[in-house]
């Protein structure tokens, strides 16, 4: 039996109610289910007036669906992709589609279509980001997998997405997990903003002494230049909400304890592994590990001295140097981002465009930012482009920003203020701009201890020294 409806969602949490809603709202017909009677009625309440079918099982579900048949499901990570998957197996043809919209791990995703292979099922693993928001009035979706398959979605994603001078923050991005593979350094950008934006935080506050709201002031101005973002934005909002219990900036009333469900250290854990530096998405992963050890952070700010101290000096200066450092640092942070994926894209053969990338990722998405319009212009005039800092504009801003950042990077240092990010992102800009590295007295010594053998700068071939 074949019914009518457009498009299919298992899992109606608020993302997934929101993203029916979405489609919904765009003329395409949905049938959700959830095994959650409360989600299920709560999408039938939103959903009123809509074409939505709030179907009681998978089977309905499936039922209810024109053929080929396109399945989404939004659940959470890990065995609940694979337990939907298991229940949807045995109802859907060769030729239907399923799309995990959720957080998945791309080696999970690369699993998943490797078994469904067999049966003629397609399925693609499909980043989604913007949050509860973004589903509802337009996500930026990063979708993998068979291209055959996206023809079959491509009309309703492209209408749920957000849009940027009239293009959608959606588009194929390549074979198997390369979806999933974009979200994940998606999300490895978004830890390391977050956390510039927390260490510039840290040093209004404890540096300049401001006031939560002289710091608002400062991240709207800088979010009205040249470093607009959604972060910013987002944190213009926060320093501004008061608690209504206390009457204290609400900020300040939050435990000072950092969460994550990993997308952050995959970034991290999968650049390791390719051989590809990412110390801004490095350092933004351990700070907020570090945050977690509260119990033994306030044991050692009673035996070694807590941190901090005020910053001598003028203070709209230092606000000045430090809009300038941020400004860089989220340029470097970003490369890093971007060379991570060319590399992943040449290791896993995903055939990434990375034009598109920056382009998916001007709108709808967390780490949505004007410097992504840039990006994108340099991958349009150069799509091989190694990195980032090699384009003239991109680079140039860097640039001329790094006095700015390296004034900021040695006040935090002084301050005992950590500021990981500013380090890790200064840092990766002087080394990769350094024609020679010490890396030369590292291959000596492996050599000393482990006959590794090293290359001469001025002769072909391997040598070893008896060093002793
Ligand atoms: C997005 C977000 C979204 C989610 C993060 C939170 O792009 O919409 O990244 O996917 O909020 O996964 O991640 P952490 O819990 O690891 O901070």
């Amino acid at each position: 039996m074949s019914g009518q409806y457009e498009i299919g969602m298992i899992g109606l949490g608020v993302m997934g109610r929101n993203l029916v809603l979405n489609i919904a709202d765009h003329g395409f017909s949905v049938a959700g289910y959830d095994k959650d009677q409360s989600q299920l009625q709560a999408m039938r309440e939103e959903a009123a007036g809509r074409p939505v079918l709030a179907a009681q099982s998978p089977a309905e579900l499936v039922s209810a669906l024109r053929q080929p048949r396109a399945v989404m499901m939004l659940v959470p990570a890990g065995p609940p992709v694979d337990a939907v998957i298991g229940d949807l197996l045995p109802l859907l043809k060769p030729g239907d589609l399923i799309i995990d919209c959720g957080n998945s791990f791309f080696k999970d995703t690369d699993r998943r279509e490797q078994m469904l292979a067999g049966s003629g099922i397609h399925f693609m693993g499909a980043g989604v980001s913007g949050g509860e928001s973004g589903a509802r009035h337009g996500p930026s979706i990063m979708p993998g997998g068979s291209k055959k398959a996206y023809g079959q979605v491509q009309s309703v994603l492209e209408a749920a997405a957000a849009r940027v001078g009239g293009d959608p923050c959606v588009t194929y991005l390549g074979p198997r997990s390369a979806g999933h593979y974009v979200k994940m350094v998606h999300n490895g950008i978004e830890y390391a903003v977050m956390q510039l934006i927390a260490e510039s935080y840290d040093l209004m506050k404890q540096g300049l002494g401001l006031s939560a709201a002289q710091m608002q002031a400062a991240f709207g101005n800088w979010n009205q230049g040249e470093a607009a973002s959604f972060l910013l934005e987002i944190t213009v909002d926060i320093l501004a909400r008061v608690d209504d219990d206390t009457g204290n900036p609400l900020v300040n009333m939050i435990r000072d304890e950092a969460k994550q469900l990993g997308t952050g250290m995959w970034t991290s854990q999968d650049a390791m592994n390719l051989g590809v530096p990412a110390p801004a998405m490095d350092a933004a992963v351990a700070m907020r590990n570090l945050s977690a050890f509260k119990s033994e952070r306030l044991a050692a700010a009673g035996a070694l001295g807590g941190a901090g101290h005020g910053l001598e000096g003028g203070r709209d200066q230092f606000l000045s140097r430090l809009r300038d450092a941020f400004y860089a640092a989220v340029i470097i942070a970003y490369a890093q981002g971007m060379a991570h994926l060319k590399r992943a894209s040449d290791s896993y053969g995903y055939g990434l465009d990375l034009e598109a990338v920056a382009r998916i990722w001007r709108g709808g998405c967390i780490i949505r930012a004007s410097l992504l319009e840039t990006i994108r212009a340099a991958y349009r005039q150069r799509p091989d482009l190694p990195n980032i800092l090699l384009d003239r504009e991109i680079g140039g801003e860097a640039r001329k920003r790094l006095d700015a950042l390296s004034d900021v990077a040695s006040a935090a240092a002084r301050l005992h203020i950590p500021s990981p990010a500013f380090m890790a992102c200064l840092a990766y800009f002087d080394g990769y701009r350094s024609a020679r590295l010490p890396a030369n007295l590292i291959q000596a010594q492996r050599d000393y201890f482990g006959a590794h053998k090293y290359e001469r700068v001025d002769a072909e071939g391997v040598f070893h020294t008896q060093w002793t």
